[in-house]
């Protein structure tokens, strides 16, 4: 039976490579192409703005050079103009009068930080709006009321002006999102953010509306509707039926939260159920944070609690890897990048911005000192989230593409990423012991670079993957994310 007994040996021996070496390949054939990782400007750079400039210049490097996150999307918030907002930090300027009629010096916090993603070149650039300007809303305020039916085309009119305005200063913001969690208003009043419910059945007006002053201003194919910004990928996909199929051709991309902090099977749905209704049109992640839970992902969910540590980051790199590598996605945002939730007092006790505490939340990669108005400390907190981000804004760039990882440990939390020149691996290890991974790639590959962040490194240099046979040993330390970078080339 030499039929069956080649069987066996194969069997065998991929069960031997799977206990023994973790026997994995990248694959000849790209998957999705990336568009971006970044973040939100909500709502920080209202206080950001009012610290010493050499102080905005350095978060403005953090944020968008490659020193620092390299991020390649940005999320402006165009502000409703904080009407009943009772947190003045969460209460953005407008740049509304009335109808055809702008005050463009309003928001310079907002434009400071815009402006600085655009000097730094990131390709990306998103405008959005939690709710429509007051006057335009039911209850004439930014939050606890909803979309007007029939002001589809004079709230899209505003956003299209306010785009042309930006793009007529060289500042190329090519995304705009009209509903940022449509399913709340955020009330009641005072609320703690700005917040226009858009029910279901009136979202299409908004798409429409927004399409058509595009359009007028010749922008429509420059800039591309995202919607709707659901606040969950459950709450999103039962509602898409009253809206979506009515508007498909007009959104770029449809885009979701994952405050429902999914689990894989019902991500996996949801992206299934989505590509069968609208095939063709990509879904991205457009904002997340808070939650505590372990470096596996166990225990996440939304939550308030400050968790700087390692354990926390790796728990978020888990969420990535799972929106870029299981729901094959092709852009992910994370929410407002900058936090001022620590839930401590670092003057008075300085080591307290490394631990875990329940006052804060865990919203931010880069801290600040909320009393900073008062006691003056300027001083920007970096978490462990900054570093284990800077692995996917570094290395994850617009225009490479996702290589799949197949074989006995191809691991969800491994990605390979490849542009002409390079391949990146991505590998993350969630556990308390060390392991590695044994990888080969369809073509030359030739190790260059390691940089690994854990608890005691911050995207630190470490040693190269080395050779073994045809493939590469990849260690993975405890409780770490490691990027190998190889170039496609001969040794
Ligand atoms: C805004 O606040 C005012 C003053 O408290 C209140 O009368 C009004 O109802 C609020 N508007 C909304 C939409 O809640
Ligand atoms: C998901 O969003 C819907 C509204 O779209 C909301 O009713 C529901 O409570 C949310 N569920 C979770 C788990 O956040
Ligand atoms: C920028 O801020 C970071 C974090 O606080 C700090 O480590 C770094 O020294 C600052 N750089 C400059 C040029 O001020």
């Amino acid at each position: 039976m030499p039929f069956l007994h080649l069987a066996w040996t194969c069997f065998a021996s991929s069960a031997f490579l799977a206990w023994g070496a973790n026997a994995a390949s990248v694959s000849s054939t790209p998957a999705q192409t990336f568009t971006g990782i970044g973040g939100s400007g909500a709502w920080w750079p209202m206080d950001l703005y009012k610290f010493p400039e050499a102080t905005r210049q350095n978060l403005s490097s953090l944020l968008f050079s490659q020193d620092g996150l390299g991020l390649s999307s940005y999320r402006y918030n165009v502000g409703a103009g904080g009407v009943n907002v009772s947190n003045p930090v969460r209460a953005p300027e407008t740049f509304y009068v009335s109808p055809g009629v702008y005050n463009f010096a309003k928001d310079p916090q907002g434009v400071y930080f815009l402006q600085a993603a655009s000097k730094n070149g990131v390709p990306s650039l998103t405008a959005f709006a939690n709710s429509a300007p007051a006057q335009l809303t039911s209850g004439k305020a930014s939050c606890n009321g909803g979309f007007v039916t029939g002001t589809g085309v004079q709230y899209g009119t505003y956003l299209a002006d306010v785009i042309a305005h930006f793009r007529s200063q060289g500042i190329n913001i090519n995304f705009v999102s009209p509903m940022n969690e449509p399913d709340s208003n955020f009330g009641p009043s005072p609320c703690g953010q700005e917040g226009m419910q858009v029910l279901p059945n009136q979202r299409a007006e908004v798409v429409n509306g927004l399409y058509t002053a595009l359009s007028n201003k010749g922008l429509a194919s420059a800039v591309g509707i995202l919607a709707d910004e659901s606040s969950n990928l459950s709450g999103a996909g039962n509602n898409y039926a009253s809206w979506l199929p009515q508007v498909v051709g007009k959104v770029a991309a449809i885009v979701h939260h994952t405050y429902d902090f999914p689990s894989d099977s019902s991500y996996s749905t949801y992206i299934t159920n989505t590509n069968r209704a609208y095939p063709g049109k990509p879904t991205w992640m457009s904002e997340v944070c808070c939650s505590l839970g372990n470096a596996d992902g166990t225990g996440k969910g939304w939550s308030g609690g400050y968790d700087p540590s390692i354990k926390n980051a790796l728990m978020f790199s888990g969420l990535v890897f799972q929106s870029l590598v299981l729901a094959n996605e092709p852009h992910y945002d994370f929410w407002t990048l900058v936090s001022n939730q620590l839930g401590c007092s670092p003057l008075n006790n300085p080591s307290c911005v490394t631990s875990a505490n329940s006052n804060g939340w865990t919203d931010g990669l880069i801290y600040y000192d909320s009393a900073y108005n008062s006691n003056k400390n300027y001083a920007l907190y970096i978490t462990k989230h900054f570093w284990t981000y800077k692995h996917f804004g570094n290395f994850v760039k617009p225009g490479s593409q996702r290589r799949p990882i197949s074989g006995s440990d191809a691991s969800k939390f491994t990605m390979a990423v490849s542009d002409s020149s390079t391949y990146y691996i991505l590998a993350m290890n969630p556990n308390s012991g060390d392991s590695s991974l044994t990888l080969s790639f369809p073509d030359a590959a030739c190790a260059s670079r390691a940089v690994r962040t854990s608890a005691s490194e911050d995207f630190a240099s470490v040693a190269l993957a080395t050779k073994s046979g045809s493939s590469w040993v990849l260690p993975l330390k405890a409780m770490s994310l490691t990027t190998y970078i190889f170039n496609r080339k001969a040794c």
